[in-house]
């Protein structure tokens, strides 16, 4: 086994999973503050106020606001050579709206960039990770509204020229074609119909969502030209939800509908950022279901400019879909639900593992692109147990890591060019869909309860030490 010699092992967080210190420093309240905890049965509640009675996993987090020192010099004792983490943007503009930026808010990621630098750990950074200004949604509708994309554009303007040397590696929206489903209205574009009841089933309005992320399109490509123009040595990329759909039959019906559905699901949103343009399929998409997205002028140009210069992605998953048996038992999953896969096992909270699945996707997307490749979210989410003489004896996680990582080398074999891998997660945060701590993914275990309860102690688990010698070993050791 061997990786390429300057191949980025590490590790993947998001802002408002981990640092807590939700009001500290001047930060304002961002779309996640207002979600409630919930569970694989219980769904998390969007709620307009601070509701002092519930509580919102991502106000405490695991503290990594104040535990940061220590948690990077773990992970550089696991030999980490990436770590790719998002700014929080309402650390940086707590409303979203303000000409000038919030200096505690800049110093807290110079802070966190020294740190890393100490190390050697290159931060790959997301500019938004389901984290809009709580402001910006209220005030202005989310980026229904064009005048956010200029917020935003101003948002990462600012953290470029600030963190100018400090930072390489930039995504711009974290999983964008999250709004591609009706699920990713409110976390990713702000929208959320007063009609709604259930947040991850939102009363839905096709022609807002796909106007919204027009706008979310311009704005990364506004912030890939202004990015490069800051400095021509930032890599940028796009951040993609890849979950791959297979057909359930070969009946050829299946195989056309599995096709479109990757292309509105898994393509699109790519399609545009790395070719600059909207790819044709979108045009009948958009006919059958009477939506007309708004150009203005200048629209066209500015995708044209702002294409992105590598492709990421998160994969944990693929689904089976099918129109000739749509009645087949359904499965759970990242984002975007589908059919059982009757080849496949599942984790704990139902999401099918395929790790022959991640070469096939790594050859589609490289066959699509030929750009650079890379994986930037990867891992499981289990209910792990703490031994009596505290150690977490996590081997079910190694041998997923394990698996992955030997289809990425098969997929480099293959002629990929993979650049690097950051696991989702070095460390245990809080999971995204359910609230929950106890769906951890983390190579170092957080003593923190979904009760709010704990000591916040960080113990490493096994495959911490496991995954310390497949970075010591660039893969060889698996
Ligand atoms: C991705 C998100 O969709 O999946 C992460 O980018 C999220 O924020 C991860 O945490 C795993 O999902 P979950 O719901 O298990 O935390």
């Amino acid at each position: 086994m061997a990786f390429p010699d300057n191949f980025l092992w590490g590790g993947a967080t998001a802002a408002n999973q981990c640092e807590g210190a939700y009001n500290e420093g001047n930060k304002g309240d961002c779309i996640s503050d207002h979600l409630t905890g919930g569970s694989l049965t219980v769904k998390r509640q969007f709620t307009d106020k601070i509701d002092s009675e519930k509580s919102y996993p991502s106000h405490e987090a695991i503290d990594f606001y104040h535990h940061y020192k220590e948690d990077i010099s773990l992970f550089a004792q696991m030999g980490m050579k990436a770590y790719r983490m998002s700014i929080a943007w309402t650390r940086i503009f707590p409303n979203g709206d303000e000409e000038s930026p919030n200096e505690e808010g800049l110093n807290f990621y110079d802070a966190i960039f020294d740190e890393c630098a100490k190390y050697g750990i290159e931060p790959v950074v997301t500019l938004m990770h389901f984290d809009m200004p709580f402001h910006l949604f209220k005030t202005y509708g989310g980026f229904q509204n064009r005048k956010v994309i200029d917020y935003f554009v101003h948002f990462a303007k600012t953290v470029f020229e600030r963190y100018k040397g400090k930072v390489h590696y930039w995504l711009t929206f974290n999983e964008i074609n999250f709004a591609c489903i009706p699920m990713g209205s409110l976390e990713l574009l702000g929208i959320y119909d007063e009609r709604t009841t259930d947040y991850t089933k939102p009363y839905d309005v096709p022609q807002k969502r796909y106007q919204a992320l027009h706008h979310v399109f311009l704005a990364s490509a506004r912030v890939v030209k202004i990015g490069h123009e800051i400095d021509p040595n930032n890599q940028i990329g796009c951040m993609i939800s890849h979950v791959t759909q297979y057909p359930l039959t070969s009946h050829p019906e299946d195989m056309l509908y599995v096709q479109q559905q990757n292309q509105q699901f898994n393509d699109f949103a790519a399609d545009v950022q790395i070719r600059g343009e909207y790819p044709y399929y979108m045009n009948r998409f958009f006919e059958d279901n009477e939506i007309h997205v708004k150009w203005e002028i200048g629209d066209e140009q500015t995708l044209k400019e702002g294409c992105v210069d590598y492709y990421s992605f998160s994969y944990y998953m693929t689904n089976c879909q099918s129109i000739i048996k749509s009645n087949e038992e359904h499965s759970a999953g990242n984002l975007l639900e589908g059919i059982s896969n009757p080849y496949l096992e599942v984790s704990e909270w139902g999401w099918q593992i395929d790790p022959i699945g991640l070469r096939y996707t790594l050859n589609k997307i490289y066959d699509r692109y030929g750009l650079p490749i890379m994986i930037v979210e990867n891992g499981l989410g289990a209910n792990d147990v703490v031994n009596d003489d505290g150690t977490i004896d996590d081997d079910y996680r190694i041998t997923y890591l394990k698996a992955h990582i030997e289809q990425m080398h098969e997929a480099i074999k293959d002629g990929v060019n993979l650049i690097g891998y950051t696991m989702w997660t070095p460390i245990d945060i809080i999971s995204s869909s359910t609230g929950e701590m106890k769906k951890r993914y983390g190579l170092i275990y957080v003593d923190k309860k979904d009760d709010g309860t704990g000591t916040l102690k960080r113990m490493p688990k096994k495959s911490y030490y496991w995954y310390k010698k497949v970075i010591e070993s660039n893969g060889e050791i698996l």
